[in-house]
């Protein structure tokens, strides 16, 4: 999908003031919103912020650690990062409503010293070489069907020894995939490839696996079937669509067509630039 027909599916106007709209109608002081408060408006992700958790932790995420998020949504888990865990994020996302909301969440948090957000393109990062420690992406990679690309330019923006940490939709033993999902309405432009075939594209791109976990059990919410508020991101991005990507989610997750792999993985090897 280019940046056109991303923003197109992905973005929606006056983000900030629905979420906060909708979570003043859930009965929170939007004047006092803490991180927790937001986290079901700002995850944008099966499992929530207990998976950003989860994979922080395998990541062994320390303060002071510089993370680039790719495809970073409206920055609930770059917010996490940053004040659970004392990282500076930056925030990458090429649906630009998700950037400008995200940029007036972190500001409402009191969280611009340690979150950035910036427009671009997963498949074109612009940020500068061996700069990041951790390169981190949740559920973003699931347009993109270029996944060589996609993570040799992860390896180019982070130092030597520097750390990937994934949670990514791939493909269950089960196939096909039943439509619409969270992130597609059809086939065409939902691009996941089974564990084994990430593994190796990964692998080639000069990464070690450290761990790597199957957590579709664990990783539920409203696009898997689990119970979802009415403030969750899903609703409010999906509206009433969520209702049949819901009941697909559910088909997908029970008869393993779509498997949630959260992963750690080394740089062992400078790429080729
Ligand atoms: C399901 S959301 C996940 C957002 C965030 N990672 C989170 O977990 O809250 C998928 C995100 O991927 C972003 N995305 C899709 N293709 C992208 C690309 N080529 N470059 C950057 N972001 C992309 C979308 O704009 C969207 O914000």
């Amino acid at each position: 999908m280019n940046a056109r027909a991303t923003n197109a599916y992905w973005g929606r106007s006056g983000l900030e003031r629905t979420i906060l709209e909708t979570l003043a109608a859930a009965g929170m002081n939007v004047d006092a919103l803490t991180i927790d408060d937001l986290a079901p408006a700002d995850h944008f992700h099966s499992g929530g912020k207990s998976a950003t958790l989860r994979l922080a932790r395998l990541a062994e995420l320390r303060p002071g650690m510089r993370v680039l998020d790719v495809g970073g949504g409206l920055g609930g888990p770059a917010r996490t990062l940053a004040a659970e865990f004392g990282c500076r994020v930056t925030v990458v996302d090429l649906t630009e409503s998700y950037v400008q909301a995200g940029e007036a969440l972190t500001a409402r948090l009191g969280l611009i010293d340690r979150v950035k957000h910036r427009i671009g393109d997963a498949l074109a990062l612009d940020v500068g070489a061996d700069a990041f420690d951790v390169v981190w992406t949740q559920n973003s990679g699931m347009n993109i069907p270029d996944k060589e690309r996609l993570y040799a330019g992860f390896a180019r923006v982070m130092r030597p020894g520097g750390l990937l940490a994934i949670q990514e939709p791939m493909a269950g033993p089960v196939q096909p995939v039943v439509f619409p999902v969270m992130w597609a309405r059809d086939a065409g432009t939902s691009f996941l490839r089974a564990p084994g075939e990430m593994r190796a594209v990964i692998g080639a791109a000069g990464f070690q696996v450290r761990a790597w976990d199957d957590v579709t059990a664990e990783a539920v919410g409203p696009s898997t079937g689990g119970p979802g508020p009415a403030h969750s991101v899903q609703r409010i991005v999906m509206g009433q669509a969520l209702d049949a990507i819901v009941r697909a989610g559910q088909r997908n997750r029970e008869e393993q067509r779509i498997v949630m792999i959260q992963a750690v993985l080394d740089l062992a090897r400078s790429p080729r630039r």
